[in-house]
């Protein structure tokens, strides 16, 4: 199994962080939208918990994800592909790069500086500097709250396009992101 990606299809690495992160981030949106309306309070209390720890473990992918991207070879697309289109597709995965990060950091910030850090066990993790910081859990409060549909927004424009490729141009940009499809 290639774990790099190569010049034509993306490497077991990177597929791998690319469906955790899916998957993880299209959880905590459900979650996120549902754990208010929890009526019993130690259950609500232990989804939050849940919820940001979930959340801290995406910003660990994200970043690596982010190193890994750096220092390998970004796979090329078909030559039939239109430059407006290989442009707009950058674009939104580097909107989705920094959504991913600054979602995990507003909700940590959020949390720390409203004395709702998460916590393993008695370990509480606070995000530094932010103890009591009412200014910044405010404006991180509206930041989580805005990017909770901004996000679901490019993801959806995002799955729209790869099943475009797919479907309609019948190219291979989104076989060679399967994780069951072999690098080429
Ligand atoms: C990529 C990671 C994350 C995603 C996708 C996510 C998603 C969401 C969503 C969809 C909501 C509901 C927003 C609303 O009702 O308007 C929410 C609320 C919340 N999230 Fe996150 N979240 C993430 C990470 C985190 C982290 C790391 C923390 C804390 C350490 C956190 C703490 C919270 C809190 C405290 C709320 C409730 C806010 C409120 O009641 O207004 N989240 N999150
Ligand atoms: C929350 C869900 C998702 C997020 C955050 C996300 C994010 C990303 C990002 C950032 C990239 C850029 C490549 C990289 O650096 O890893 C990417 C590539 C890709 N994603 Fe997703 N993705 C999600 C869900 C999906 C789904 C459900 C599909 C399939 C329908 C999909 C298909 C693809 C494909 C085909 C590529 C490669 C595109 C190319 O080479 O231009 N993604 N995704």
């Amino acid at each position: 199994m290639q774990l790099k990606n190569t010049t034509t299809s993306y490497g077991a690495i990177t597929k791998l962080l690319h469906w955790t992160v899916a998957i993880l981030v299209i959880a905590l949106l459900t979650v996120g939208f549902l754990m208010g309306d929890i009526s019993d309070k130690t259950l609500k209390m232990q989804v939050y918990n849940l919820h940001k720890l979930l959340g801290l473990g995406i910003l660990l992918l994200m970043l690596s994800r982010l190193i890994w991207r750096l220092i390998n070879i970004q796979p090329g697309y078909a030559a039939t592909i239109p430059s407006w289109e290989k442009r707009a597709a950058r674009a939104v995965h580097d909107v989705l790069y920094l959504c991913l990060i600054v979602m995990p950091l507003s909700g940590w910030i959020m949390s720390t500086a409203t004395a709702h850090a998460p916590h393993i066990g008695s370990w509480v993790l606070n995000a530094p500097g932010m103890v009591g910081n009412q200014l910044a859990g405010h404006y991180a409060a509206n930041l989580h709250r805005a990017l909770a549909w901004g996000i679901p927004a490019f993801v959806l424009l995002h799955i729209v396009a790869a099943l475009k490729h797919h479907f309609l141009d019948k190219n291979n940009v989104l076989l060679r992101m399967l994780p069951w499809v072999k690098n080429r």
